[in-house]
């Protein structure tokens, strides 16, 4: 088989599919025992530079399980590396930036830095993953959309309500658009060399862009977001735009951008192409809790989404989120058999 060919990209480009693909977000991680062996040995920041680490914990969900998508082991943050701005991830916290963007001199000490170069380790990553990677399976590559990143510089750490980050935006406008500026090149310049080492297609990952109003996504967001899909179409490769909390501004984000459109649980994925049509593909869209149910339950979620999906080419099963750290394995082994079983033509 040619690799393009295979079932995950077909469905994200609405191409007729033997059954509907299955990938999950967070797939590599704590929930797998062989994940936290290697986390027992290594932080999380040595496995992501270490590109054979890496290439083992991307592996690890893919041999366990009959996905039709891998994603590279990384982090939304390791770009921040290339602007200067320093950061870790705190045991049972998750991350810290120790010095976070509050105002015009704190943007002084940031540049766009050399994601070639600074980030080589990925690329390199990349290119082990794909050559051990059989030609059914795609590889995506990823990155943090610059609102999600921007609230974490600008917070410091996850935030319940974007305080910081709002008043940055509200208060100080010119500052805002001059990081948001910052944030999206080197985003850009990272995920164009993620696609030359061999990444198939693209997640932009904005995850927190749900805090915001409409009018806001549309002013502050939208320009830059946008910026990134239209420099990324020139190759022509599937481009995934996520998202949490969207409902209000869907439409908004399809006009930012992405070939792919991922939504969450609170949406339904008939409305979903009502509101944006048929010429998407729709990633999504079950909810990461509904795991640790029980397995009836489990199984009348995955039919109502099948079901709502069915019919219309380009249907990417996938979470709402990611996997949670003690999700029951025996359940991910579950979902994707039926999706694949079920969904079959
Ligand atoms: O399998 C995969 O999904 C690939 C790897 C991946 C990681 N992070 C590794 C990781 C991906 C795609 C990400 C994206 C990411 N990172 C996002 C966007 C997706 C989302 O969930 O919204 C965000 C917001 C981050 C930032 C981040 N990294 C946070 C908030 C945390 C701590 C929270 C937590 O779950 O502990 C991380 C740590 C992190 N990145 C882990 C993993 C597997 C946790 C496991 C560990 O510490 O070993």
């Amino acid at each position: 088989m040619n690799g393009n060919d295979c079932r995950f990209l077909r469905a994200c480009r609405r191409e007729q599919v033997d059954c509907t693909p299955v990938w999950f977000m967070r797939q590599a991680g704590r929930y797998l025992p062989e994940y936290r062996k290697v986390r027992e040995k290594h932080t999380l920041l040595e496995i992501c530079a270490d590109p054979e680490l890496a290439k083992e914990v991307t592996l690890q969900p893919i041999r366990r399980f009959d996905l039709d998508a891998a994603i590279i082991f990384a982090d939304i943050l390791l770009p921040l590396k290339c602007f200067g701005v320093e950061f870790d991830f705190v045991a049972g916290e998750g991350p810290r930036i120790f010095h976070p963007v509050r105002g015009a001199q704190d943007l002084e000490r940031l540049g766009v830095g050399n994601p070639k170069q600074d980030l080589s380790f990925v690329f390199e990553a990349i290119r082990l993953v794909r050559d051990a990677l059989d030609s059914k399976v795609a590889l995506i590559g990823f990155a943090g959309a610059p609102f999600t990143v921007a609230s974490y510089v600008i917070e410091g750490s996850y935030s319940r309500n974007f305080l910081q980050t709002k008043l940055l935006m509200y208060k100080h406008p010119e500052v805002w658009r001059a990081l948001m500026e910052i944030i999206s090149e080197v985003t850009l310049r990272y995920l164009k060399a993620q696609i030359e080492a061999g990444a198939q297609a693209i997640q932009l990952f904005d995850s927190w862009v749900g805090c915001l109003q409409p009018d806001d996504y549309l002013n502050y967001v939208l320009p830059y977001s946008r910026g990134i899909f239209e420099s990324l179409k020139q190759y022509n490769i599937p481009l995934i735009h996520f998202g949490t909390g969207t409902a209000t501004f869907l439409e908004l984000m399809q006009e930012a951008g992405g070939t792919v459109m991922s939504v969450d649980w609170r949406l339904d994925l008939d409305q979903v192409w009502q509101r944006l049509g048929d010429n998407v593909a729709v990633q999504g869209n079950l909810d990461p809790v509904a795991l640790f149910g029980d397995s009836i339950e489990l199984e009348k979620k995955v039919d109502m989404i099948l079901d709502q999906a069915r019919g219309r080419p380009g249907h990417i099963f996938n979470l709402g989120h990611g996997f949670l750290p003690q999700t029951p394995i025996e359940n991910v082994e579950k979902i994707v058999q039926w999706v694949h079983q079920k969904s079959k033509n």
